[in-house]
């Protein structure tokens, strides 16, 4: 499978130059052959201008309303992401489940929403606390919730983001990267837990990438070890040279 790697700029940089000028040099950093599909998820107010440099590289927005249109104040609707260029959404992110309240719901809403219109949902997964070896229940019940009522057709564009809460690059005790024997684990249980809600066709023709503290030195391990289709990149998708490194290494990797 193709192997996708996204960067989330979550609330960085401050103003569209900065913003323009960080995707333009992101794309010179990259590889002259792009063997895996490259994603920038900017805040919205930089979409447009990061869409405008943009050549090679996706346009994903960090967020999508669960609600189709009318009065909604401060929500951005899969149509006004279509039209403004994006592909893919970014739904269910740790840091809006704990500090903006959403819920496996509105999740699961918002997973509707993207699929329904052919918006890659890159749905985000994973335990708070640092556990043993196991992949917690957490986890398959976040994968199943959201995708209560998902048409198997569907599930095409589905991309399931790994992402344990203490591995992210910001939390307490980080940047630790989780073992590629539990990245590994993760995969399956997330696979079992989409076949169970399809098929096991269905959930094998779905990405599943890992995220926390990527770097471009564990890029390589995560991918043959970890046996993940891609990762999802914070802290270290702000550096250009760094996030092009690990796109490099995630294509030779994916070999
Ligand atoms: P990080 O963030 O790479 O800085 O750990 C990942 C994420 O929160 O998506």
């Amino acid at each position: 499978m193709k192997k996708i790697i996204i960067a989330n700029w979550k609330m960085h940089p401050d103003t569209a130059d900065e913003a323009a000028r960080l995707a333009r040099d992101t794309e010179r950093a990259l590889p002259r052959s792009l063997g895996a599909d490259v994603v920038i998820a900017p805040p919205f107010p930089f979409l447009v201008p990061v869409r405008a440099v943009l050549t090679r590289i996706s346009l994903a927005s960090q967020d999508v309303s669960g609600h189709e249109q009318g009065a909604h104040t401060g929500e951005v609707s899969w149509q006004e992401l279509v039209a403004t260029g994006v592909k893919y959404a970014i739904i269910g992110h740790s840091e809006r489940r704990m500090h903006s309240g959403e819920t496996e719901d509105m999740i699961n809403r918002k997973i509707r929403t993207a699929l329904g219109h052919s918006i890659g949902a890159i749905l985000c997964v994973g335990e708070r606390e640092r556990v043993g070896a196991d992949i917690p229940p957490i986890v398959s019940e976040q994968v199943r919730s959201a995708l209560a009522s998902v048409r198997k057709e569907m599930l095409k564009n589905l991309i399931v983001a790994y992402e344990p809460v203490w591995a992210i690059s910001t939390s307490a005790g980080a940047p630790v990267s989780d073992t590629p024997e539990r990245m590994f684990r993760a995969r399956l249980t997330i696979e079992k837990e989409i076949a169970a809600c399809s098929d096991a066709a269905s959930a094998k023709k779905v990405r599943i990438i890992y995220g926390g503290s990527v770097a471009a030195d564990t890029i390589s391990v995560i991918i043959r070890e970890g046996r993940m289709d891609g990762a999802l990149v914070g802290g270290a998708s702000l550096d250009p040279q760094g996030f092009g490194a690990i796109v490099r290494r995630a294509t030779e990797a994916g070999k």
